[in-house]
C-alpha cells in the first residue's frame, strides 16, 4: 500500500485575512507548533514516509520549516542552548519531502491533479494542510482509512465528521447509501450545499485515501462551486461511474480542528494551549477570571 501523502497548501487563506496576507495559513501557530507540523506528525505516525506538498505563491515558509537548519543548530550549540535542540527533532523524522506548485489558483481538485506526475499509478493519501485531527495530532484515522481502503478494495475512503446543521455550507457533505455507521458507503457527496439541501450533516473532514482513478475524474471535472475545480465533484462523478467509495467517521476523541476560518482557529488555539502542561494551570486561572468578568458584565 501507499506511503505517500499529498498535502495541498496552495490556497490563499482569504477567510483569514489580514493574518494570511504574507504568511501561509498552514504556518499559523496552534499552541507551540504551526498547523502543518501537526499534519506531518500525524501522517508520520500513520506510516506515511513521503510527503508531496502542492504549494503556491507565498508558501516558501513551509519548505523552510521542514528543512534541516544547520545554521540554527550550530547557533544553539554555540550559545549553550542544547536543551532547545529537541524542539527541532521533527526535522530528523524519517520522511522525504517533495514540492510541486499549483501554478494557477483553480481550486482543490486542480491542486490534487498537480500531484499526478509524482504520485503516478499508486493509491495515495490526501491531508489538507489547514486541518489538525485530534488534539495532539495523535489520530490514527489515516491508518484506519488505509486499512479499510485495502481490505474493502474500494476506490476512495473519506473521513467525515458531524457538524452543526448551519455549518454544512462550509464543507463537502455526505449522502450515505444506507445509514451512516462508523464505516459507510457513499451514495453521493455535495460541495457546500445550502442548509435545506444538505443530505446529512456529515462533513468531509480533510483526510482522504484515493486510487489513482480519481485523476481521470479530476481531468474531466469542470469548475463548480466558487468557480473552482472541486475535489468533491470528481468524487461524485467517480461514485456515479460505479466506483465504490466509503466514508469513515472520526471517532469522538479525534475531532477535527479546522484552521480555515477565525472562529474554529481561535477555538483550536484555546483548546491546545489549555492542554499545554507547562502553562495550562496558570492559563485556566486567568481564563476563569476573564470569564467571570465577561459573564458578570452580561448579567
Ligand atoms: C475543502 C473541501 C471540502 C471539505 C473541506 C474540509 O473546502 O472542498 O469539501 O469539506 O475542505 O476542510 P475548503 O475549506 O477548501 O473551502
Amino acid at each position: 500500500m501507499t506511503d505517500i501523502a499529498v498535502v495541498p497548501v496552495a490556497g490563499r487563506g482569504t477567510r483569514l485575512l489580514p493574518l494570511t496576507k504574507s504568511q501561509p495559513k498552514e504556518m499559523l501557530p496552534v499552541g507551540r507548533k504551526p498547523v502543518v507540523q501537526y499534519v506531518v506528525e500525524e501522517l508520520a505516525r500513520c506510516g506515511i514516509h513521503r510527503l508531496l506538498f502542492v504549494t503556491g505563491p507565498g508558501k516558501t515558509a513551509i519548505e523552510n520549516h521542514f528543512d534541516i537548519d544547520v545554521e540554527l543548530i550550530t547557533h544553539l550549540r554555540l550559545a549553550g542552548k542544547e536543551e532547545l535542540l529537541s524542539e527541532l527533532a521533527f526535522e530528523r523524522e524519517d520522511l522525504e519531502y517533495f514540492y510541486t506548485r499549483q501554478r494557477r489558483q483553480l481550486g482543490l481538485g486542480h491542486a490534487i491533479l498537480c500531484a499526478e506526475p509524482v504520485v503516478g499509478q499508486m493509491p495515495f493519501v490526501v491531508a489538507l494542510g489547514d486541518s489538525i485531527i485530534g488534539r495532539h495530532a495523535a489520530s490514527q484515522v489515516v491508518r484506519r482509512m488505509i486499512d479499510v481502503f485495502c481490505s474493502e478494495g474500494v476506490k476512495a475512503v473519506v473521513a467525515f465528521e458531524e457538524v452543526p446543521r448551519e455549518e454544512v455550507v462550509q464543507y463537502g457533505i455526505a449522502q450515505p447509501k444506507d445509514g451512516a455507521s462508523d464505516v459507510f458507503e457513499l451514495a453521493d457527496v455535495i460541495e457546500k450545499p445550502e442548509v435545506d439541501e444538505a443530505p446529512s450533516n456529515l462533513a468531509v473532514a480533510a483526510r482522504y485515501v484515493f486510487s489513482p482513478v480519481i485523476f481521470d475524474y479530476l481531468r474531466k471535472t469542470a469548475p463548480g462551486k466558487g468557480d473552482e475545480i472541486q475535489l468533491t465533484d470528481a468524487m461524485r462523478a467517480m461514485i456515479r461511474g460505479g466506483h465504490r467509495t466509503l466514508g469513515i467517521r472520526l471517532p469522538p476523541g479525534e475531532k477535527r480542528f479546522d484552521i480555515g476560518n477565525f472562529e474554529s482557529y481561535f477555538e483550536a488555539f484555546v483548546e491546545f494551549v489549555l492542554a499545554d502542561p507547562a502553562v495550562s494551570e496558570s492559563l485556566k486561572q486567568r481564563c476563569r477570571q476573564l470569564l467571570e468578568v465577561a459573564w458578570g458584565a452580561r448579567r
